[in-house]
Parts: structure tokens; sequence; C-alpha cells
């Protein structure tokens, strides 16, 4: 039998176990539902695949699963993400793990096999590769599998496009789409973290400087929030009339790329789409403007256009790719135009990720009680799994709010009373 792992160091399996129980403290709704798991068992023998941030958060995911009963292995959704601590600490707990922090191309493609390999019956998947490579590598494990589970914008995007070109193979959970997970997952644990990536990356003072943020989305507006709570000037780019038009008013300022580019000191991407920063933005940027991204893939800045310009490239830190074009202006890359927050920071705080992992683990249990009536589509998480998490989350936090009176209740559903 091969090599149940593939990690960097087993030995820091005790650090990865620190790391992993401070995390867990954070995290009051998923340790709720993993005592629960322990005691029903809803995943005993089923074998889940997962594709995600190979983080201490992540780990605490993990935990609940196994204790459901499932048998998982685990690889990257990120490269460039992976704690290796965690991992060992994982793979010391009876997961099969295959993620190595800085793993190669081929290395991640081929540790998605490895996942693959282990014939998952749910694959939990943060930007569909694992989904992706199912269908397109290993079809004859698509009847297995009872169902899918997307954590992120991006993957949901894909997944939708799969089910209306009729080629998806079994049904999918967007946990993304779930109210607790992207209002507050996408907007403030991005908001934050990647605030924080930033910061950590450069030791960059942000009060004063101009910020400008690509993408009004959810992520974008909390990390355009977060910029302004720091004393930074943001400036917002959109392509969608709506979202432009919120986030003038919240009172930032909207202006095309091109406007935006000489202005900027720090630039960063929240969008899902490729291109987003380009040649004719690189070209007008100022010297020492720092760029960034947020997005899921590695495709929101050209990466090949701003390389192309450089005449040298030096690396003044860890996660600081300094480009010198041939007019002498210097352009720092940050985290190689990977998640910034997830490369050069923690990730999202566990806080918040108590809440994306708690959709998924009720999920996983939803999608396998119902399996048989399930069909090969995209659904929302049920409005139920919904408004428990955020009722588990209030009660963790030690928040009581009021119920609706008999009296209100009627009023509310009625057209005749109040003429
Ligand atoms: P969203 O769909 O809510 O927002 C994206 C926004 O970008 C939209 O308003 C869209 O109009 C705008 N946009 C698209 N192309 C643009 C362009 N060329 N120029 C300017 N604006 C443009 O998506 P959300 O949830 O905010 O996610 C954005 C990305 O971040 C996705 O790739 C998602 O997977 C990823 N993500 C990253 C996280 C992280 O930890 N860094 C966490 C959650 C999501």
């Amino acid at each position: 039998m091969s090599d149940p792992h593939d990690i960097a160091d087993p030995s820091r399996a005790e650090a990865g176990a620190g790391r992993i129980a401070w995390a867990e403290r954070d995290m009051p709704v998923l340790r709720g539902i993993r005592a629960r798991f322990e005691r029903e068992r809803p995943l005993a023998g089923i074998r889940v695949g997962a594709c995600l941030h190979v983080t201490a958060e992540t780990a605490a995911l993990m935990r609940t699963l196994a204790a459901g009963g499932a048998d998982i292995a685990l690889c990257a959704s990120n490269p460039l993400s992976t704690q290796d601590d965690v991992a060992a600490a994982l793979a010391a707990e009876g997961v099969g793990v295959f993620a190595r922090q800085g793993e190669d191309d081929d290395t991640y493609y081929r540790h998605l096999m490895r996942v693959a390999d282990h014939r998952p019956q749910l694959a939990i998947d943060d930007g569909a590769d694992l989904i992706g490579v199912l269908h397109a590598a290993r079809r004859e494990l698509l009847d297995g599998v009872i169902a899918g589970m997307e954590e992120t914008t991006t993957g949901v995007i894909r997944l939708r496009a799969m089910e209306a070109d009729a080629v998806l193979g079994f049904p999918v959970i967007a946990v993304n789409e779930a109210q607790t997970k992207h209002l507050f997952d996408n907007r403030y644990g991005t908001g934050q973290s990647v605030v924080d990536g930033i910061v950590r990356a450069t030791n960059v003072l942000l009060a004063g400087r101009t910020f400008v943020v690509a993408g009004y989305g959810w992520c974008g507006r909390g990390l355009a929030e977060r910029a302004r709570g720091m004393g930074a000037s943001v400036v917002v780019l959109e392509v969608d009339p709506l979202r432009a038009l919120q986030a003038a008013m919240d009172g930032f300022r909207v202006m095309t790329a091109e406007a935006a580019a000489p202005i900027g000191d720090i630039f960063c991407t929240a969008t899902g789409d490729k291109d987003v920063l380009r040649g004719e933005h690189f070209d007008r940027m100022k010297d020492g403007a720092l760029i960034a991204n947020a997005g899921h893939f590695n495709v929101e800045i050209d990466l090949p256009a701003l390389r192309e310009r450089a005449v040298a490239t030096t690396r003044p830190r860890a996660d600081v790719e300094e480009l010198e074009l041939a007019d002498g202006r210097r352009l720092a890359l940050l985290a190689e135009g990977r998640l910034v927050n997830l490369v050069a920071a923690d990730g999202h705080p566990a806080s918040v990720m108590d809440m994306s992992f708690a959709n998924q683990a009720l999920s996983a249990e939803y999608a396998v009680r119902g399996a048989e009536g399930l069909e090969n589509r995209v659904y929302v998480v049920p409005p139920a799994i919904d408004e428990e998490v955020a009722r588990l989350k209030l009660e963790a936090m030690g928040i009581a709010i009021d119920r609706l009176t008999a009296e209100q209740e009627r009023y509310l559903r009625s057209w005749s009373e109040g003429t």
C-alpha cells in the first residue's frame, strides 16, 4: 500500500495540534456539532475527499467529520496556503493528508489525484478543482459520489456553468451561498485577513494611503470597509452599475482602473475575474505601488504582463517580489498574486470559519441523509441549516434576541389589519 500521507514534516504534529486547539476555542458552533456527531455518527463509513486550504480551521472541520464517522482524505486548495504543522497534526490523527506548503503545480495535481483515489462519496471543494478532476480524469468515480460541497464564489460559478451545460455528474451544495457563509466569511473574514496579509507581507502603514479595491462583492466591500477603518483613502473599481452605486453611496470613490492606476498606493483585486489589473494599468502605476490579490485564483493580476515588464526582480521580504521596470519604477507583487490573506497571513479568523464550516458539516449530514432526493444540480444550503447556524452562533456569543408574539406573527401575515 502506498504511503497514506504526503506532508512536509511529521515531526511538527505537536505544534500543529496546539494551533488547531487555539482555533477551536473560537469555533463553538462547530464544537457543538462535533459533540452531536460523536453521539449520532451521521457519516459512519462515508469516504470524504476534501480539497480545502489546509489550515487550523479546516482541521477543526476534518475532526468534526471524523467524529461523525467519516474516513477522510484531504489535499490543499492552493499550493501556498498549507500550514505544514497542521497537516502533520491531522495526519497523526488518521486523516489522509496530501499537502505541502509551496508545492509545485505537478505536486498540487498529484495530490488532487490522491484524494480522488480515495473514491470520495462526499467531495468537499474550495474552487472546484477536486470536482473538476473527478469530472475530467476520474469519470468512473462520479456515480459513487453522493454529493459535492463548494466553499467559494469562484467554485460555485464554475459548478453552475457545468450544471447549465448538463455535465455535472452529481449533486452539489453551494455552501458559499448560505447567508451565514458569504455575508460573514467573505465580508468580515476576507476584509480583516486581507488587510492582515498585506500588512504582514510589507509592514506598510495604511493610514493616509490610497487603497484601491477591485470588485465590490462580499469580499471587496469587507476589504474596503476595513481599509477605510485603518485610515486609508479607499477607491473602488467595479463593472456592475448596481454595486458601483452601492460603493459610491457607502462613501467610497468609484472610478475606472485606468483612472485609479496612477493614484493608488496599494491595489487589491477581489473579483473572481481575470486580468483585472493588466499591462496598461502597470504602465501608469506609481513607483512603489503594492499589488495584491484576494480572489480565488491567481489570474486577477495579469502576471505575465507584469513580469515581462521587469528588467530586474528582487525579493526584499518573504512575500514581496519587487519588479523594477525599464523606466526605473518599482512595483511590488505580494504573495505571487495568490490569495494574500492565506499566503502572507493565517487566512480567515476561526470565529468566522466556525459558521462557514458549520454549514459544511451540516450540509454533509443533509446530503447523506437526503441523498436519494437530490439530482445532479447545484443546490443552495437549506434555509433551516442557515437559520440553525445563525441561532447557534448568537447563542455562543451570549446574545439573546426577541421573539415575535403570536399577535405580531398574525399581524405580519395579514393584509387587512392596519388600514
Ligand atoms: P462577488 O461575486 O460577490 O463579487 C465580485 C465582484 O467583482 C462583483 O461585484 C463583480 O461585478 C466585480 N467584478 C467582476 N469583474 C470585475 C472587473 N473586471 N473589475 C472590477 N470589478 C469586477 O464575489 P465575492 O464573494 O466577493 O468573491 C470574490 C472572489 O474572492 C472570488 O474569487 C471568491 O472565490 C474569492 N474569495 C476569496 C476569499 C479569501 O479568503 N481571499 C474568501 C471568499 C471568497
